[in-house]
């Protein structure tokens, strides 16, 4: 009997180097039985909806029976994330009914079976149930679904947005629970096809691993997410999955003339750090060498603090700045999870952590600052430090002779007021480079729209002491001008894109499968299977 059991929150335990335990775990189990086999607590049928908006009821005796007992079609209109529990009412043993609404079935789509695992969830936990059959033929068994809507993938989203909903950061909670079980037994499977769901359980659990990873970081008070605490995370990542690791002092820095880096890291007590994982096919595999295709740099901004500096920000909400290095978690869980995936391409993350902190000897601004290519900066406002940060990377990254150069950010808050929460940007010097990164983004449900970089954005980026300013004294095209500031630091042929994440990396409350606060983890799989795809 085939049985996979998630390991996310083992490895997550496994991994923490502070003295600190981790409090809590859940564990999902999976198993594929026969029908009848199963004595759990809960049984969990999906109900599409009729042409007439109605319930379609589901066919099968022991389904009709129980659906009539729940007098379900008065109560439960089977639209689209809606749910519908019953206690007392399940088939057979089960005590419990779950009907989980799925609306037209020729509007069925993989993100909508993301968010129904996503809503699983939510209604599970509140329920307190351990064990549940899902009725998997409820789910596929169904005229009309669109041709090119794949069942085995379509689970495996639902088992994606069931996970990734699960996920809690409890770290520092005192009160938190040991171990927090579930067994998710599956039946009505088509015999045959149990490899293939198998493997979309793995890829699932893969997917579920690496945004977990992508959150904590994220997550983590930037008393203990220093700089050196992500470079030693990292380092030991690296070992456990087999990547190439590398990481950066401030003086390795300084000698690769990274003035800008620096610069914004002045101010701090803590050591900055940059740090360079590589997952590349040939390193593993002797003989794959003809199969490893393309190289693919990520770079991340990992501001593990971002207090403005000395333009100081206003105190108001200042610690959700913990999460200004989501651009560098962002591009972790990508390089972890296109590892796991096997990724043929050779894929580096780039990660630039350091704090922006305040003090008599931090930048200032009128400072000059002189970057890794040569550029000079002159600093208007301390508080656009992110694009100092990436600049000097994004000139290191040239080194790896990149087919591609992506980095993710949280650069600027005006992206917000462009795009609002429901799309990042994204910004690039190759048309068919952000048309590749948005197709990865459209097939696991993430949303990038493109904004321009006309030359003439930099015409206001223009200093009269240096090549260039790091910001300007009005509140135009925010969002493009820290991309077009990016832009000067990319060679020419060199093709690059720039995500600024700034308002989807944290405390997003409409996307069902994102912890309503904290960390999301978005991006993650857009870049991965970007990564795997390109
Ligand atoms: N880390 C911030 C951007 C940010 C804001 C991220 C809100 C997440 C939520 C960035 O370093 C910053 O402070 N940007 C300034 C730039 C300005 C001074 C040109 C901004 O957006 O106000
Ligand atoms: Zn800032
Ligand atoms: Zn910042």
């Amino acid at each position: 009997m085939p049985s996979l059991t998630g390991k996310a929150s083992r490895l997550k335990q496994q991994n923490r180097s502070r003295s600190r335990e981790s409090k809590k775990s859940r564990e999902i189990h999976i198993r594929i039985v026969p029908r009848g086999s199963a004595t759990v607590e809960l049984d969990l049928l999906a109900v599409y909806q009729g042409a007439d908006k109605k319930p379609i009821l589901p066919s099968g005796d022991a389904y009709r029976l129980l659906f009539q007992r729940a007098e379900t079609a008065t109560v439960f209109s089977a639209k689209e994330s809606a749910t519908q529990f019953y206690r007392g009412a399940g088939v057979g043993a089960a005590q419990s009914l779950l009907l989980l609404g799925m609306g037209l079935p020729a509007e069925l789509s993989q993100e909508k079976m993301r968010r129904s695992g996503a809503f699983t969830w939510a209604k599970l936990s509140a329920e307190k149930v351990k064990s549940v059959t899902l009725h998997f033929d409820s789910w596929f068994d169904i005229q009309g679904l669109r041709s090119d809507f794949s069942l085995i993938d379509g689970f495996g989203a639902w088992l994606e947005g069931f996970l990734l909903a699960s996920y809690h950061f409890t770290q520092y909670k005192s009160d938190a629970v040991a171990v927090d079980q579930m067994t998710l037994d599956i039946v009505g499977f088509p015999a045959g096809s149990q490899k293939e769901l198998l493997a979309a359980v793995q890829r699932a659990y893969a997917v579920f691993d690496a945004v977990s990873v992508a959150r904590d970081w994220s997550n983590e008070p930037s008393n203990i997410g220093t700089p050196e605490y992500f470079a030693l995370e990292s380092k030991k990542w690296a070992k456990r999955v087999g990547l190439k690791c590398t990481v950066l002092s401030e003086a390795q820095a300084r000698r690769e003339k990274m003035g800008l880096f620096l610069g914004v890291g002045q101010g701090a007590e803590r050591e900055g750090k940059i740090v360079i994982l590589e997952h590349d096919a040939r390193l593993k595999r002797r003989g794959a060498g003809p199969d490893t295709k393309k190289t693919v740099v990520f770079v991340g901004k990992g501001v593990t603090f971002d207090s403005g500096g000395i333009s100081i920000k206003p105190s108001t909400r200042m610690e959700e700045m913990k999460h200004d290095m989501s651009g560098a978690s962002t591009v972790m869980g990508a390089v972890l999870l296109a590892a796991s995936l096997q990724s043929k391409n050779r894929v580096v993350a780039i990660m630039a952590f350091t704090e922006n902190m305040p003090s008599g000897n931090a930048i200032q601004p009128g400072n000059v600052l002189v970057s890794r290519s040569g550029k000079t900066v002159e600093i208007i406002n301390t508080d656009a430090e992110g694009r100092l940060v990436l600049a000097d990377v994004l000139d290191y990254a040239h080194r790896y002779k990149p087919d591609a150069i992506i980095d993710a950010a949280t650069l600027t808050g005006a992206v917000g007021v462009a795009l609002g929460k429901h799309c990042s940007a994204i910004f690039g010097n190759d048309e068919n480079l952000v048309s590749c990164i948005q197709q990865a983004a459209g097939e696991v449900g993430e949303r990038l729209w493109q904004l321009p970089l006309f030359d003439e954005y930099f015409d206001d980026m223009k200093s009269e002491t240096a090549d260039m300013k790091n910001s300007c004294n009005d509140s135009y095209g925010g969002a493009i001008r820290g991309a077009i500031f990016l832009k000067q630091f990319i060679r020419k042929g060199t093709a690059w894109a720039h995500l600024d994440i700034a308002t989807l990396a944290a405390n997003v409350s409409h996307v069902p499968y994102f912890p309503r606060r904290g960390a999301t983890g978005a991006f993650v799989r857009t870049l991965a299977r970007f990564a795997t795809e390109f």
